[in-house]
């Protein structure tokens, strides 16, 4: 397959690649200083491999999940760089989901103000979404994604097997945004709506991948530093998030799922809208969360959806609905409004 290339207004150059064997491919890419940086579970499951593709790297491996991206494993990988004796011609190789990803990609902004990321996603979450594009974080004082900066990663190198090894939940949290690029782009919806039997199907969803990150790559090169358009990629977010926060038992891709349902139906509320459309995409979200149903207190959804990030304030709530195929709007409501508005949706079930 063919690299996508992005090339942003500041000139940061990134390039997607889909290697057969990312990890042999490591050697032609990472150059011959580099530290590999990845969590316990990817660790066990390829660090074998991981030694065998650069010999000479150290590895440095941190503590799998959330609650492990912050300053303090950041601070611990910044010094496993400077123990390496990582120079401005290093790169530090990011192999994992999305939590080693933004925090690799932390690092190497970092890092002597910048050295090379390359970026090896190994959930289908971090290869369709978070992996490209160049946003990097960790979260601080509770609140997600607080410090971070935006930079391009040299390359990524985006291998389907790594799928295989992937659990079921993972799984849904990729789904969850592969359904959000459908909202987004009407040819892709088309080919989910077509192929909606195999939505929870890995093969299946690895195979539309390239699709979704040439359709994020592009949006991306418009608009690096989300000061408009890039917001798009936020759509079903916004109540997402906060389904998030008030049922963490969920996983996010289908708390991204849930939102999208939700937002749909204010969009059906608020906007002129293309109601069968809108229909549809309900059934393929409903269709890719088919085995989990829970019940979700729309009420405390609101009360948390005060708390995000793209509000302009607190008493006016922001989010990027599906409106038509391939078209979405900014809907701003003021929070009694949108708290009152959920209410009235009510539960949603599958
Ligand atoms: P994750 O990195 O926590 O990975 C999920 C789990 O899967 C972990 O336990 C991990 O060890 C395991 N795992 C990873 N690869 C595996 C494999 N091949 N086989 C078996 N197990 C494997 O979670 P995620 O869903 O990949 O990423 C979520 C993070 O991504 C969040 O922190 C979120 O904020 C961030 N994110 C960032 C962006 C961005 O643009 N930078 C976009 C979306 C999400
Ligand atoms: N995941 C949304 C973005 O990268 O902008």
């Amino acid at each position: 397959m063919r690299p996508i290339r992005i090339r942003t207004k500041t000139e940061e150059a990134s390039a997607v690649y889909f290697p057969r064997d990312a990890l042999r491919a490591l050697k032609k890419y990472a150059g011959d200083s580099a530290l590999i940086f990845t969590d316990e579970n990817v660790f066990r499951l390829y660090g074998e491999r991981m030694r065998e593709s650069l010999p000479g790297a150290k590895i440095h491996v941190m503590p799998a999940g959330e609650a492990h991206k912050v300053p303090e494993t950041l601070g611990g990988l910044l010094q496993a760089m400077a123990e390496a004796e990582l120079t401005r011609a290093s790169a530090l190789v990011a192999v994992g989901g999305g939590v080693v990803g933004d925090l690799g990609g932390l690092a190497a902004a970092l890092y002597m103000r910048g050295i090379r990321c390359i970026q090896v996603p190994t959930t289908l979450l971090a290869q369709v979404d978070s992996s490209v594009g160049g946003k990097t974080a960790v979260d601080f004082c509770g609140v997600k994604n607080l410090i971070g900066a935006f930079r391009q990663p040299e390359a990524v190198l985006v291998d389907g097997a790594f799928l295989q090894t992937l659990p079921a939940r993972e799984i849904l949290c990729g789904a969850g945004e592969i359904v959000k690029y459908a909202a987004l782009d009407g040819a892709l919806f088309d080919l989910l709506r077509e192929r909606r039997e195999d939505l929870c199907d890995s093969s299946f969803l690895s195979s539309v991948v390239p699709r979704c990150i040439a359709f994020k790559a592009e949006i991306v090169r418009r608009d690096p530093q989300e000061s408009g358009l890039r917001r798009c990629l936020n759509l079903g977010h916004t109540t997402g998030h906060a389904i998030e926060l008030s049922h963490p038992e969920l996983s996010h891709g289908a708390c991204v799922l849930y939102g999208i349902l939700y937002e749909s139906a204010l969009a059906k509320r608020y906007l002129q809208c293309d109601e069968e459309y809108l229909s549809r995409l309900e059934a393929l979200c409903k269709r890719a969360l088919s085995a989990h149903a829970p019940g979700i207190d729309a009420a405390a959804c609101a009360r948390l959806a005060r708390l995000d990030k793209k509000n302009r304030s607190a008493e006016q709530i922001a989010a990027v609905v599906p409106v038509r195929k391939g078209e979405f709007a900014l809907l701003e409501l003021a929070y009694e409004e949108y708290a009152h508005a959920l209410n009235q949706i009510g539960e949603i079930t599958c």
